[in-house]
């Protein structure tokens, strides 16, 4: 929703040189902080999947700080795809590609009720690399991806190619 475009462009911070030289950070600890603008954010997203998922899985971790609230607004439950190490088994994982190196996140598939409809939700779609092994653990687990909500989408990193077929809805697009 156009709305919830300009709520979340106004309360982004850019911070140049973060984590590194060179890269432009997009900072959404001021939205997290505004109560009223993260409650229009979480009703705003609820509106749009109400009576479309049974499930909302978040990302670690700041795709956590967003999915819980909206599991909870949507009355589902919330499961938390994480770095690797972090979950006690038994739990499935998938590696990707970093630009160095690789990573791996994990979850445990007996979280995902057989055909549930799993709402992925992550705060910054950059490569698409964490979304796309999250797509992947929902589906080996027996879920069914209903798409993905990214709050932020870093277009020129390309990571909705890695996503093709999939429903991912960004809501702001830089
Ligand atoms: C960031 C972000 C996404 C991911 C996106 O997480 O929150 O999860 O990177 O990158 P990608 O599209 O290139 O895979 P980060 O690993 O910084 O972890 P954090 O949420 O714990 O800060
Ligand atoms: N902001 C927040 N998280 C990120 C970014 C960014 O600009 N790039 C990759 N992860």
């Amino acid at each position: 929703p156009a709305g919830l475009t300009d709520l979340v462009r106004s309360h982004v911070r850019e911070i140049p040189d973060f984590p590194a030289p060179g890269v432009l950070f997009r900072d959404i600890t001021p939205l997290l902080a505004d109560g009223p603008a993260l409650g229009e954010l979480v009703r705003g997203l609820a509106d749009v999947y109400r009576g479309k998922v049974d499930a909302v899985a978040g990302l670690e971790s700041r795709g956590f700080i967003l999915a819980a609230p909206l599991a909870v607004t949507l009355g589902v439950g919330m499961l938390t795809v994480r770095k690797a190490g972090r979950l006690p088994g038994p739990v499935i994982g998938v590696d990707y590609e970093l630009e160095y190196g690789t990573a791996r996140m994990e979850m445990r598939p007996e979280t995902v009720d057989p055909g549930h409809r799993v709402l992925i939700v992550d705060d910054v779609l950059a490569t698409g690399g964490t979304a796309a092994a999250a797509v992947e653990l929902v589906e080996q687990a027996g879920g069914q991806v209903a798409g993905l909500s990214m709050l932020l989408e870093l277009s020129e990193l390309g990571g909705r190619s890695k996503l093709e077929d999939r429903q991912v809805d960004s809501v702001l697009v830089y």
